[in-house]
């Protein structure tokens, strides 16, 4: 039988809580007769935008230029636009792109079909039709397929928004305030990605530490991730992103006794330096980074604490800049993400206009921070050789050298750390203890040393294993 379905293709951009959203998307166009495919046959196109730099915002205008073009010679294409660029630009954008047909907003996804037909029903007057949908914001969820992309790991959202507003940050602009899913919802969905053989779940939210907070009987992140951790089977959970004063100690305490909650925070600092801190609206100081980041190092045996930094917030000074690199270097960080300062509109840093830093030092400021997070992650990839590492397998690759070629998996330790080793057996998707033996600045390379392990913390190798 021939194939009617029609075909989309979704470009996403930006965070996870986006492949999430396009997961999303696809899923409730499936129930429309779409499925997803690759540019060349898709009749119907959208870019998952991001917002969160210029630079982002500038990727999808490209993207909706490329497909622009396409339409001069594939007219009956329609192309779309959705995510934080979308819910941020508005109508502006149906003015600045004459070929775009739809512009949707982060709180519309559950309206995709409404949208749909009315764009592929004609004008009664033959006009072609070009809709805007933004609504401020979000209705509840609705029940539609998910499809996921491949692999051995699935997004599952946990909470939406942001209350924070960070003086440079466009997100709660863009997500909307904070709202979080029931326990239920989470516990079905998980019970799902595991029967269909993911073998890691990630748990996403803007600030996974606020969940709960608006929901009846305020279930705590604590208590969501104790439920998590005893669903039957043989999988892991990750969960991203960590307010740094938000993270109680009941969640500590939760992640060190649970058996498949991974051992790493993704804690956010953006500045080592007070008075930057407080220009952005951060609720603590460096004192007070410090002590979460002990408290959770003492709690948690081998656990891995990430970052994220910014370069050249307005006003930032040299020195100032400087407690940046002395606070990755002190707290031994062990991998942080980057960015130069961007402006954003409509928040207070980008109203700062006086004292913007000039692009060339944003620049050099970025590099040497570069540079300091490079020696950072070596320094932490350093610490792990001779250690045994219960790695989860994600891709298999053959490795050309002298000797012919060489089967080489890759995988994650439950600490995040990304490890290489030679194995004729692993398949994706394995759980393999692997002796480290070498750092590098990224990765690193070790020697499998058996080919099963229980992925849940197998009480007799605790010490040895982590
Ligand atoms: N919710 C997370 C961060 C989400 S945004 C938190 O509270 O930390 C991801 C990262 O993008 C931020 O941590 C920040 O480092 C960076 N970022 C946000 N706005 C930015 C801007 N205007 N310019 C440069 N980097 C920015
Ligand atoms: Fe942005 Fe701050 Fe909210 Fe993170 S906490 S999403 S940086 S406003
Ligand atoms: Fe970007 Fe929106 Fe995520 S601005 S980082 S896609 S929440």
């Amino acid at each position: 039988m021939e194939n009617t379905r029609k075909k989309v293709y979704i470009e996403t951009l930006g965070c996870q809580m986006n492949k999430s959203d396009t997961e999303r998307m696809l899923g409730i166009l499936s129930h429309f007769g779409y499925e997803p495919s690759d540019e060349d046959e898709a009749v119907f196109f959208i870019v998952n935008t991001c917002s969160i730099r210029k630079l982002s915002e500038d990727k999808a205008y490209s993207k909706l230029g490329v497909w622009g073009k396409m339409k001069k010679n594939k007219p009956h294409i329609k192309i779309a636009i959705a995510g934080c660029v979308a819910q941020q630009e508005k109508e502006n954008l149906l003015k600045k792109f004459p070929y775009l047909d739809l512009v949707f907003g982060t709180h519309n996804i559950y309206e995709l079909p409404e949208l749909i037909k009315e764009l592929e029903t004609p004008a009664p007057d033959g006009s072609r039709k070009r809709i805007c949908a933004i609504r401020d914001k979000a209705v509840p969820e609705k029940e539609f397929n998910i499809i996921r992309s491949k692999g051995i790991n699935a997004w599952l959202p946990i909470m939406e928004g942001c209350n924070n507003f960070c003086t440079y940050c466009i997100v709660p602009y863009t997500r909307g305030r904070e709202r979080s899913r029931e326990v239920e919802i989470i516990l079905n969905e998980a019970k799902k990605i595991i029967s269909e053989g993911y073998k890691e779940i990630t748990l996403l939210g803007q600030n996974v530490d606020s969940y709960g907070k608006d929901l009846e009987g305020k279930p705590t992140f604590a208590y969501l991730l104790s439920k998590l951790d005893k669903l039957e089977g043989n999988f892991r959970i990750r969960f991203t992103t960590s307010y740094p004063t938000d993270i109680t100690d009941d969640v500590i305490e939760t992640v060190k006794n649970a058996d498949k909650i991974c051992e790493c925070f993704h804690i956010p600092m953006q500045s080592g330096n007070d008075r930057v801190l407080k220009a952005m609206n951060r609720r603590y100081n460096r004192t007070q980074y410090t002590e979460i980041v002990n408290k959770i190092r003492t709690q948690i045996k081998d656990v891995t604490i990430t970052s994220d930094f910014i370069a050249g917030f307005p006003s930032e000074t040299e020195e100032e800049f400087n407690d940046t690199l002395s606070a990755i270097e002190e707290l031994g960080l062990d991998y942080s993400n980057t960015a130069a300062y961007s402006p954003r509109p409509n928040t207070p840093a980008g109203r700062m206009t006086d004292k913007f830093i000039p692009s060339d030092i944003k620049k050099k400021r970025l590099a040497i921070l570069n540079n300091i997070v490079k020696a950072a992650s070596k320094k932490s990839n350093e610490a792990s050789v001779g250690k045994i590492y219960e790695v989860l397998v994600e891709k298999i690759k053959e490795q050309d050298s002298k000797n012919g070629s060489k089967r080489i998996a890759e995988g994650r330790s439950r600490n995040n750390k990304v490890v290489h080793f030679e194995s004729n057996t692993a398949q994706t998707g394995d759980f393999i203890n692997v002796e480290i033996k070498e750092a590098l600045v990224w990765c690193l390379k070790g020697t499998e040393i058996r080919t099963e392990s229980s992925n849940n913390k197998d009480k007799a190798l605790q010490d040895s294993i982590v």
